[in-house]
């Protein structure tokens, strides 16, 4: 017979495979993307894998990073694939790992959300806030963020404290130094 039996086991592997990418959204920009992410970029994140398969050692600290405002939130795009809740821009599951090595997740607030059952596809504005400062990567202030939309896809972003905050820390410091010293003469 022409079609063996692994033939038509390959047939059914690559229809659902197939099945699978024609319904997602990603989150920009995605871990160990650079540039548009297209489907086949889009992770399904789980408990035990918050990112998917992305590796996430080997891409922190090359991937595109979005940077922290002073309240600590950040504004994310999240782009669809699809319509319909397969295709959902919701965030279901927001969580954040400051260390940055995918093995402390904890939950960050989403204050935006997208639409849970779009009858579109392109991009929407996400707000995400965090509960505290990044301290991952090699520079130590990046953080690993994990994003699932109601249709059970998504992936990991990377974000970083703002370097504004060091600055006004500085100005801080040597304001408080001018304070003292100004006080001291006055003694
Ligand atoms: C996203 O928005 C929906 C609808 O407002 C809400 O039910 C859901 O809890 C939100 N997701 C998160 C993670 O807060």
């Amino acid at each position: 017979m022409f079609f063996s039996k692994s033939v038509i086991a390959a047939a059914i592997v690559l229809f659902s495979v197939s099945m699978e990418v024609s319904a997602h959204a990603a989150i920009t920009p995605v871990l160990g993307v650079n540039g548009k992410p297209t489907r086949n970029d889009v992770q399904r994140p789980t408990n035990e894998k918050p990112c998917g398969n992305t590796n996430i050692a080997q891409k922190l600290d090359s991937s595109s990073v979005i940077t922290l405002k002073a309240d600590k939130s950040f504004d994310a795009t999240i782009t669809n694939f699809n319509t319909g809740v397969d295709g959902s821009r919701e965030i279901v599951s927001a969580l954040v790992d400051v260390t940055g090595t995918g093995k402390k997740f904890t939950k960050a607030t989403v204050k935006k959300n997208g639409t849970k059952n779009p009858t579109n596809v392109g991009p929407e504005e996400l707000i995400i806030q965090l509960p505290s400062a990044c301290q991952g990567g090699k520079s130590k202030n990046k953080c690993l963020v994990s994003l699932k939309t109601a249709g059970g896809f998504g992936n990991c972003v990377v974000v970083q404290n703002s370097p504004k905050k060091r600055e006004d820390g500085a100005v801080g410091t040597r304001a408080a130094r001018a304070a003292r010293i100004a006080l001291e003469d006055l003694d």
